[in-house]
């Protein structure tokens, strides 16, 4: 999606692991406080959305993962992990997506101000 920003006020750069650690096709989540964030290893690709399904609270890091897809376990909703979209019924609301990158083979996601 091109995001690549510095961290400046408008937010920062969190740290969520070497990359090394998980392979694609594999989940995890960073636990930010309000917040918490799915990042997936699409074909060597981070992607960063917020965790829990916009339909019924679910983490959707418990769902399954294809491609840049996820599938919430509860529902079945799927999601783009690259727009947040839903791409199925009963979920109608997008997801949040969070800008993500690696750097120094760790994974960094951006967080905004809003979400301390
Ligand atoms: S809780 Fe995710 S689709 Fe219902």
């Amino acid at each position: 999606m091109g995001f690549d920003r510095d961290a400046d006020q408008d937010g920062r750069w969190i740290d969520a692991g070497r990359f090394d650690d998980f392979s694609p096709g594999q989940m995890r989540t960073l636990d930010i406080g309000r917040i918490k964030i799915l990042i997936a290893n699409v074909e060597g690709e981070p992607l960063a959305v917020a965790d829990t399904c916009t339909h019924e609270d679910a983490s959707l890091a418990t769902g399954s993962l294809k491609g840049d897809k996820v599938k919430c376990p509860l529902h079945g909703s799927r999601f783009c992990l690259r727009t947040g979209r839903p791409l199925d019924d009963p979920a109608e609301i997008d997801l949040e997506c969070f800008p993500a990158r690696l750097k120094d083979q760790r994974v960094q996601v951006f967080v905004p101000n809003k979400n301390p």
